[in-house]
């Protein structure tokens, strides 16, 4: 199914992996909502999805500075390209624009998909290399 969890998506940081799994359920559900063509129940869901994510972003945020992640600045500015694609495709939403909304959330899909498994993945690596280092010590 489209927006599938699997096993290629997990950090090996549990808060993380569970906010994650949760961004794939709610976009799902608002994929589905749009074939029902209730446009308030739409927008509830996306709005679900898109809180969600933001809330994600300020707790990985706040995630790597707790484990002074050394890529923390490089990381941040990346998120901080998907919050103007969060605020886009809801403007796209409220304009009613069908094709630019749909088109939009694929695209934050697609980021997601690759920015947990290239970039988030690197600091669950961080957080067990610090953790063997220490126990060597
Ligand atoms: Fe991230
Ligand atoms: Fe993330």
């Amino acid at each position: 199914m489209f927006f599938e969890w699997g096993k290629e998506f997990e950090t090996g940081v549990p808060q993380m992996d569970k906010q994650h799994k949760n961004l794939f359920k709610l976009a799902r559900e608002f994929y589905t909502t749009l074939k029902s063509s209730n446009r308030d129940k739409a927008r509830e869901k996306l709005l679900a999805f898109t809180d969600a994510l933001k809330a994600h972003l300020i707790d990985e945020e706040r995630f790597m500075e707790e484990i002074k992640f050394p890529e923390l600045e490089d990381h941040k500015k990346l998120h901080q390209n998907l919050r103007e694609m969060i605020e886009e495709v809801k403007e796209e939403f409220e304009r009613n624009d069908h094709k630019a909304y749909q088109r939009s959330i694929s695209l934050i899909m697609s980021w997601l998909f690759t920015h947990i498994k290239k970039s988030d993945k690197k600091y669950g690596e961080f957080i067990i290399h610090s953790i063997h280092g220490k126990k060597i010590r």
